[in-house]
């Protein structure tokens, strides 16, 4: 089996790296962050990902993998190379793709002949070409450099799950080499029945930018079906429940709520608008910027709820923000939805306390100033108002009773839609869900 290295220990690439080195490959993981590297090597995931620690801390054992700061060791252990850098997104919405030449143009003077570059990273279309015509000028003379695509399609919080049986593994290659290489990267998921897509180098580049239009648009289409339901009265709930048992549409990412947020779906989304823009396909430029535009929309519609259940004046308004991860069962705030709905509330003078179970200690790196409870509880002390941002299991567990007694007013709003609205209305809360008819305004509940 071919030794394999993975560029950058990431969401992607320490997945990544963990899962291979336990479907049997030796792997060397290098990143040029050396906190993470080291705390990889000793066992601890730097972020938060369900059953990702254990595996890590199994495969180190068993000396399958190890962890690097070198490009040269990295050129000198590995046929097969997986760039998993990230590729955020630049002034002009753009993918930044600096780490990705970089990191290419680091390892090109290392690498062995012959050997494989594999990009998983998600890039606009036409970029791999670019990888391999640079990492080829920089490479030793003589030596046989292939390139392939391999994007990633795993989902945070199922990470290790998507990585060890993918639901579908698309290879953009120029090579029978590359492609029987892959194969046997590949070889225990293939074997377990993951279909296995062969592309050219374009199109595999832009499965995963297209698979996350897609994804990002379902996800704005039903926000836009709740702000239909918020001025006609109508109920999304039961729409979006009719909508999904047409097979044909499904009930997969048709939940209404406070939108997409994470380090993919938004730059991803902004960077394939930028792509259409440059390639002149104006009408996928005009559909993604409505998209974008809807999931905004959300973040203002939560801010401006909460105005109104502070009676038009957020400045000294108590607010329980729960939820701040961008997602339940991670602990990634990058374009968190609940962030940005912090700082406008924050912007406009509230008191916020922010709990998740555990996303605090990334969002008190981005966010120092925000004061961050350690129980719902606490967080809810004295609350003026409670709103629910992201939808973790432990949320939907509350009792509206026991939370009652230590707020100062019950009303809550509940951005993800998922709570018990008659449960939380039982226990004598205003609740108001996105998309959903709302009884009689904020104020039918007033505290005895
Ligand atoms: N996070 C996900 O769920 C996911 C899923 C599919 C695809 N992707 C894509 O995978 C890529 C990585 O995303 P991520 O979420 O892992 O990002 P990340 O920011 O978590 O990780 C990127 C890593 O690359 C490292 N890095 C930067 N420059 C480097 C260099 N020159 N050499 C070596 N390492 C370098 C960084 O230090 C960091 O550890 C992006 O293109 C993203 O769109 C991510």
């Amino acid at each position: 089996m071919p030794r394999v290295t993975v560029i950058g220990t990431g969401y992607l690439g320490l997945t990544h790296a963990v899962c291979l080195a336990d479907l049997g490959h030796e792997v060397m993981a290098i990143d040029v962050d050396a906190e993470k590297i080291a705390m990889a090597a000793n066992g601890e995931a730097p972020f938060f990902e369900p059953g990702l620690e254990p595996l890590l801390r199994k495969n180190l054992d068993a000396g399958r993998l190890r962890f690097s700061l070198s490009f040269a060791e990295a050129g000198a252990f590995g046929e097969v190379h997986f760039l998993c850098v990230g590729t955020p997104e630049d002034e002009s919405g753009r993918a930044d793709l600096s780490a990705v030449y970089a990191a290419a143009e680091a390892l090109a003077p290392h690498l062995t002949s012959p050997c494989l570059i594999v990009g998983k990273s998600t890039v606009p279309v036409g970029t791999a070409r670019q990888v391999m015509t640079r990492m080829r000028a920089i490479a030793p003379a003589g030596h046989e450099v292939d390139l392939a695509w391999n994007p990633e399609f795993l989902r945070e919080g199922f990470a290790v799950q998507d990585s060890l049986a993918p639901d579908r593994i698309v290879l953009g290659v120029t090579s029978d080499s590359a492609e029987a290489t892959l194969r046997a990267v590949y070889r225990g998921p293939l074997e377990a029945g993951s279909p296995l897509l062969l592309m050219d180098l374009e199109t595999a580049e832009l499965v995963k930018v297209a698979a996350n239009a897609f994804l990002a648009t379902k996800i704005s289409f039903i926000n836009a079906m709740a702000e239909v339901c918020e001025q006609s009265g109508a109920d999304v709930i039961p729409l979006a429940e009719a909508l999904g048992y047409d097979a044909r549409i499904g009930r997969r990412f048709l939940s209404p709520g406070l939108g997409y947020g994470g380090g993919c779906l938004p730059k991803d989304i902004r960077g394939f608008r930028a792509t259409a823009a440059d390639l002149g396909v104006s009408s996928l430029e005009s559909l993604l910027a409505t998209v974008d535009e809807i999931n905004l929309g959300r973040r203002e519609r939560v801010v401006g709820l909460a105005r109104e259940a502070a009676g038009g004046v957020l400045a000294g308004c108590r607010v329980a923000v729960l939820g701040v991860a961008f997602k339940p069962d991670s602990d990634d705030v990058r374009d968190s939805p609940s962030l940005a709905v912090c700082d406008r509330l924050v912007a406009e003078g509230a008191v916020v306390s922010v709990h998740d179970p555990v996303a605090m200690p990334s969002a008190a790196r981005k966010r120092p100033g925000l004061r961050y409870a350690p129980s719902v509880s606490d967080a809810a002390e004295g609350a003026d108002l409670v709103l629910h941002l992201t939808e973790w299991s432990d949320y939907r567990a509350i009792d509206p009773a026991a939370l009652a007694r230590v707020v100062a007013r019950r009303v809550i709003i509940d951005a993800r839609c998922c709570l018990d609205a008659a449960l939380w209305r039982g226990a004598g809360w205003t609740v108001r869900v996105l998309g959903r008819p709302q009884p009689a305004g904020f104020h039918d509940h007033e505290d005895p």
